[in-house]
């Protein structure tokens, strides 16, 4: 083999650190089994993109670097839209024919390997639910799922502001519901007013738009209990990282709403995790996968809020990967911070085709080893162009890698481990506790009478509780405080659910992350 290129590909990619392997470089077809082209564990956290074609090796190439990160004990977290990513939690098959030849081919010590997973689901059939606050969610965030423009969600903004300032808790779109009810009430009149830019007829639209989402049965996945984002941090009793697999295959029509989960997930990383530099292994490494779905048609203000959260978590030790078929669905704002590139191959069929192939390959670094644009429109599957950052913070050399096979299952895995996966998870008790339907009309009423009050100007009103009230989420919107020196026990839940919602610092913060109408309160 060409000794210049084994010598910048033995130079580039030698290291001491701690790093997961990807595979080993090709040229001209010829692999270079002596070395592997890796990944330090301390520049995982530099952020990533997988690309390419459909049926390339994206989805492997991700479960190769979830289960080496684990097994490093680095939790991870990977968004499964297909279903594809449970065979995570089973051994890879040694006896596979093309296993084998790919094994050989890298003088590769396979050794199949199951890992701990924990399925979560948004809708609780698949795993753990996962719910969100309306509050937390943010009126940007919200938008988006609601499809709404611009302007519409400028208004949304005020309504959050609106209920910040007079401590309504959004817990759950009925409380969302009501308070645009009450916006556009009668007696809700007066607090338009004084929110200058909010009309009646669009909050109106926001509400019908509402309706229609609950209608649709998205309502169940906001509310409470929330889902607590340090549940993606944790390692198993032997030290492996758990991999959080978010299992997305019964809301794959609903691209709008997970992906936007999924950036939920990483704000409320953002405000729970504290600073810590360099780290010489991240805390998690989260894997976006379908992460075209997040750009699409995103406004301006979303688009910046991704950047900026890209930027600022980084520093918080998560590292970010975004799985794609072309690098050209991420605006350069968000690609530019994407240190780990895995390229897998492009085809070139139409003119807009060989458009974005041309801007790819101008993002890569200078080879002396390779076409880039030939090398990328004849890769094979599970093969792809490589360049990472060394320890060191530099560009590995462009290599065009032949990728090892994951050591886990390349299939679902069998229903009987996943339902064992479903039923034996802590998380799943944890969070599976449902909304209290019972008392829903009840709560509804006493939610009415308290939005009206909330709306009165002397603030010296005591709130009673519906009878028989156990659980915080059904609280809200209400006045957080009361002038009545005693307060009922319905009064002392419903401010404890609204100190830990409604009226915490945090959510705030991440609502100012994520663009409350004022933005930068
Ligand atoms: N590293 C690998 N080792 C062994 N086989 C692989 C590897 N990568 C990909 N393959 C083979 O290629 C097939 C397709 O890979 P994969 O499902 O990862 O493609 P994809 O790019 O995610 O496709 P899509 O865009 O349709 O989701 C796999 O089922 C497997 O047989
Ligand atoms: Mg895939």
């Amino acid at each position: 083999m060409d000794q210049a290129f084994t010598q910048d590909m033995t130079l580039g990619y030698s290291t001491d650190e701690p790093s997961i392997v990807l595979g080993s470089p090709m040229l001209d077809g010829e692999v270079l089994s002596d070395v592997r082209v890796t990944l330090p564990l301390s520049t995982t956290n530099r952020h990533g993109l997988i690309a390419g074609a459909t049926g390339t090796g994206k989805t492997k190439t991700l479960q190769l670097m979830a289960g080496q990160l684990s097994a490093a004990g680095v939790p991870v977290f990977v968004a499964d839209v297909k279903g594809d990513l449970t065979g995570l939690a089973a051994p890879g098959d040694a006896s596979d024919a093309r296993l084998q030849e790919r094994v050989t081919s890298l003088a590769w010590p396979f050794v199949p390997s199951s890992h701990p997973v924990e399925l979560l689901s948004l809708t609780g059939a698949l795993g753990a639910p996962v719910r969100a606050t309306v509050s937390s969610f943010g009126p940007l965030l919200l938008g988006k799922v609601m499809d709404l423009n611009e302007t519409q969600t400028s208004v949304l903004s005020m309504v959050f502001a609106y209920c910040d300032d007079h401590d309504l808790a959004l817990l759950d779109l009925e409380d969302l519901r009501t308070t645009l009810q009450y916006l556009t009430s009668d007696d809700g009149k007066g607090a338009l007013e004084q929110y200058g830019g909010m009309s009646k007829a669009t909050v109106g639209v926001l509400l019908r738009s509402l309706v229609t989402m609950e209608q649709e049965g998205v309502g169940g996945f906001f509310g409470e209990p929330a889902f607590e984002v340090e549940d993606l941090l944790r390692t198993a009793p032997e030290g492996r990282g758990i991999i959080s697999i978010l299992e997305l295959a019964d809301v794959m029509a609903k691209p709008r709403l997970f992906s936007t989960f999924m950036l939920w997930m990483l704000a409320q990383l953002y405000q729970a995790l504290p600073e810590a530099g360099d780290l010489p292994k991240p805390k998690l490494a989260f894997f976006f996968d379908e992460a075209h779905l997040l750009f699409d048609d995103a406004s301006n203000a979303l688009m910046e809020q991704i950047e900026l959260t890209a930027r600022l978590i980084r520093s918080k030790g998560v590292g970010v990967y975004f799985v794609t078929q072309s690098p050209t669905d991420v605006p350069s704002s968000v690609l530019s911070q994407l240190g780990n590139r895995v390229q897998h191959a492009l085809r070139a069929f139409t003119p807009q085709d060989a458009d974005d192939l041309r801007k790819t390959v101008r993002t890569f670094p200078k080879t002396d080893h390779y076409d880039v644009e030939e090398t990328i429109t004849s890769l094979g599957i599970g093969e792809a162009l490589v360049t990472v950052l060394s320890s060191k913070g530099v560009p590995s050399p462009l290599a065009a890698t032949r990728l090892v096979p994951p050591d886990s299952r390349m299939a679902p895995a069998d229903p009987p481990v996943l339902e064992r996966l479903i039923n034996g998870s802590p998380m799943r008790i944890k969070y599976l506790e449902a909304p209290d339907r019972e008392s829903a009309h009840e709560i509804l009423s006493a939610r009415i009478a308290a939005a009206k009050e909330a709306a009165a100007p002397p603030p010296t009103v005591t709130v009673e509780g519906p009878k028989g009230e156990k659980r915080r989420r059904s609280t809200a919107p209400k006045k957080r405080t009361s002038t009545s020196a005693e307060k009922s026990n319905a009064q002392r839940t419903l401010e404890a659910g609204l100190k830990t919602v409604s009226s915490s610092e945090g959510q705030r913060t991440i609502r100012v992350l994520f663009g409350t109408l004022f933005g930068k309160r």
